[in-house]
């Protein structure tokens, strides 16, 4: 398995640019199994996950060419309604293809997600929405088996805001006859940038950016071309790291009104930002100042930034609570934080990040997605060389991030199993 060397305490300086959203990209893949023939998705980053997907779709007769930044699904030929668990086991997303696959087969056959290392995840939520608009779903051998001979209209409540459900219902009431309310809809950028895919196919979803949407389901859709939205969770990423340097540093290619609760806290922490529209300056502060942060949906601050933001609190001038309200048990990573001298200490889901003045290089291992990449900005402050193994993980949500780093001075080697 590959490890990331990691020698710390460089000097950070220039720009670093954003790619496309993996958390936009996944769903609006599965979105075109709704539209017979070709779509063409542009800004896609190379990441493991969407070629998990990629795989998924094809799978299910779809054919897909992945290369250079561009992705071509051509659904047409979409004749097979399964979802194996070999793929779903490796990526939760997989769930995306339910409500797609209901609308244009009729039935489907998703295995069953099981728990993850950022916690249990249930997707009770997406199985309500899709009995509301009309289907029958039963769990059996580990496999949620949904059809439906056709799908109505229906109102839709969301005991929970998800962005996995409220995108699920979304792609299968396109097609439903009648009209289909949805309440307490999740508002992340990733399900408008949907929205707008859907609306672009034919679709007609009113409401984007609220937490009430109404669909009026159409009888087709057809095939688009669309330029993916920037991540905001790779560019979150890269203005933490920014922050716990000593100069400036630009982050370019993203869009500063996804991240408004993000710049909101680290100019708490002392950052000084320049706020241009595809760009921001970070001028990181002397001293980091404590700042409490409670995770939510959005527009709050988003749960795929609290380990990165935990690692400029370990470094803040005092005392600071940080609290995953979306995922608790999503603090796996403090351990080996802690194995860098970091001084936190776990209250149920909330934790108590005790500043300290310098983190100490160590040998650690990733969990998760977003905890590699909290690893990864520890291990550039830290004294000394940090190695962290496990790091397929990171290269299922960041492109490479080695080489952007170093492109702003950090000094990352992969080493290759
Ligand atoms: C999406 O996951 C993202 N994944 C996650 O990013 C992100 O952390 C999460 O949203 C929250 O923002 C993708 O977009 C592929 P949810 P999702 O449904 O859709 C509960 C990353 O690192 N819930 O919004 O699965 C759930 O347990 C990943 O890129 C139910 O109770 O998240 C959580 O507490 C990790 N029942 C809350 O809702 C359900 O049926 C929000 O989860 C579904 C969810």
């Amino acid at each position: 398995m590959d490890r990331f060397i990691i020698e710390g305490n460089r000097h950070l300086s220039g720009s670093i640019a954003v790619s496309g959203a993996k958390n936009a990209i996944l769903p609006v893949m599965a979105a075109c199994l709704l539209a017979p023939g070709k779509s063409v998705l542009r800004n896609v980053p190379n990441l493991i996950d969407l070629k998990t997907m990629a795989h998924l779709l094809r799978v299910l007769g779809a054919h897909v060419d992945y290369d250079r930044g561009m992705m071509s699904i051509d659904s047409a030929t979409i004749c097979y309604n399964e979802a194996p668990y070999e793929l779903v086991s490796q990526m939760r997303a997989s769930i995306y293809v339910l409500g797609p696959l209901l609308a244009r087969l009729g039935e489907a056959r998703v295995s069953f997600p099981g728990g993850c290392a950022i916690g249990t995840r249930p997707v009770d939520l997406h199985l309500k929405a899709m009995e509301a608009l009309g289907a029958t779903i039963n769990i059996e051998h580990g496999y949620i088996h949904a059809w439906a001979e056709k799908l109505t209209g229906a109102e839709i409540y969301f005991a929970k805001s998800s962005v996995g459900a409220t995108i699920n219902a979304l792609m299968a009431a396109v097609l439903a006859e009648g009209t289909t309310h949805m309440f307490n809809a999740a508002m992340e950028p990733e399900v408008d940038s949907t929205i707008d895919m859907l609306n672009k196919m034919g679709a007609r979803i009113a409401g984007k950016g609220s937490t009430s949407l109404t669909i009026e389901g159409v009888e087709n859709l057809f095939p688009v071309e669309m330029r993916m939205i920037p991540d905001r969770i790779e560019a979150g990423t890269f203005l933490i790291a920014a922050a716990l340097g000593t100069a400036p540093v630009t982050v370019t290619d993203c869009l500063p009104e996804h991240l408004a609760i993000l710049l909101e806290k680290l100019r708490a922490a002392g950052c000084q930002l320049d706020v241009q529209d595809t760009a921001i300056t970070v001028t990181p502060p002397r001293k980091i100042l404590p700042v409490d942060v409670l995770t939510l949906p959005y527009p709050g601050f988003p749960t795929d930034l609290q380990a990165q933001f935990t690692v400029l609190m370990s470094l803040a001038e005092g005392v600071s609570f940080v609290e995953d309200t979306i995922f608790p048990d999503r603090f796996l990573y403090v351990a080996e934080l802690n194995r860098l001298q970091a001084n936190i200490r776990m209250e149920r889901n909330v934790a108590c990040v005790k500043g300290v003045s310098q983190l100490s290089g160590a040998e650690v291992m990733a969990n998760d997605l977003r905890a590699s990449a909290a690893l990864v900005l520890a291990g550039m402050v830290a004294e000394g060389t940090t190695v962290i193994s496990r790091i397929y993980h990171i290269d299922r949500g960041y492109d490479r991030i080695e080489e952007k780093l170093n492109g702003i001075g950090a000094r990352i080697t992969r080493e290759r199993a």
